[in-house]
C-alpha cells in the first residue's frame, strides 16, 4: 500500500521520540510505509506539506491540572490555547484534508461547569465524542472533521 505518513512537533526531543517509536512498528508489524518527520509549528503546517488526505493530533492540551481550576483560570487557559486551536482549523483547510480527527480539551471548573474552546466549525461536517477517565481532571472531545467543500 502506498502509505505516506508525516509527522509534525515543535519539539526536537519529541521527534526523536516519534523515530525511536517508528523503528519499533517498523520492526514489531513489518510496516513498510513511508514516514517524514518534520520539526515545525502546526499553525504553518503548510509550509511543511501542500496537500494531505487524512490528519491525526493530540495538540498541546494546556498546563497540567493538580487540581480543578477556579473559572478564572480556566478562562485564562482557554484564552491561550484558542489561539493555536484556530489557527490550526485553518491550515487543515488549507492543505485540503478530507478528514481531520483532532482532540480537544474541555474543562471542567471547580464549580463543576464544563468549558469549551471557542472554535468556528461552520466550514466543517462535525461529529464530536466525549472523552474522559474517572482520574483525569482534564476532559476531551475527539472532534472529526471533514470540510464541507470538498
Ligand atoms: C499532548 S502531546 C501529544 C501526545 C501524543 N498524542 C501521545 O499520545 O504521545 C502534544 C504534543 O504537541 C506538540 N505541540 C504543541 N504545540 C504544537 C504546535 N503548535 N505545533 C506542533 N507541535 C506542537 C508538543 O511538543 C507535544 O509533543
Amino acid at each position: 500500500m502506498g502509505i505516506e505518513c508525516y509527522g509534525l512537533d515543535k519539539k526536537a526531543e519529541r521527534i526523536k521520540a516519534t523515530k525511536k517509536n517508528i523503528d519499533w512498528l517498523r520492526k514489531t508489524y513489518n510496516i513498510t510505509y513511508s514516514f517524514k518527520l518534520f520539526l515545525g509549528d502546526a499553525t504553518n503546517l503548510s509550509s511543511h506539506v501542500k496537500k494531505v488526505d487524512y490528519i491525526v493530533s493530540e495538540p498541546f492540551m494546556g498546563p497540567f491540572l493538580k487540581k480543578l481550576p477556579k473559572t478564572q483560570e480556566v478562562r485564562k487557559i482557554i484564552a491561550m490555547l484558542e489561539p493555536m486551536y484556530k489557527a490550526v482549523l485553518k491550515e487543515i483547510k488549507k492543505v485540503r484534508a478530507k478528514r481531520a480527527v483532532i482532540v480537544v480539551p474541555v474543562f471542567l471548573a471547580r464549580s463543576r461547569k464544563k468549558y469549551f474552546l471557542d472554535l468556528d466549525l461552520k466550514d466543517f461536517r462535525v461529529k464530536s465524542f466525549d472523552y474522559e477517565t474517572p482520574t483525569s481532571r482534564l476532559r476531551r472531545q475527539i472532534l472529526v472533521l471533514e470540510p464541507k467543500h470538498l
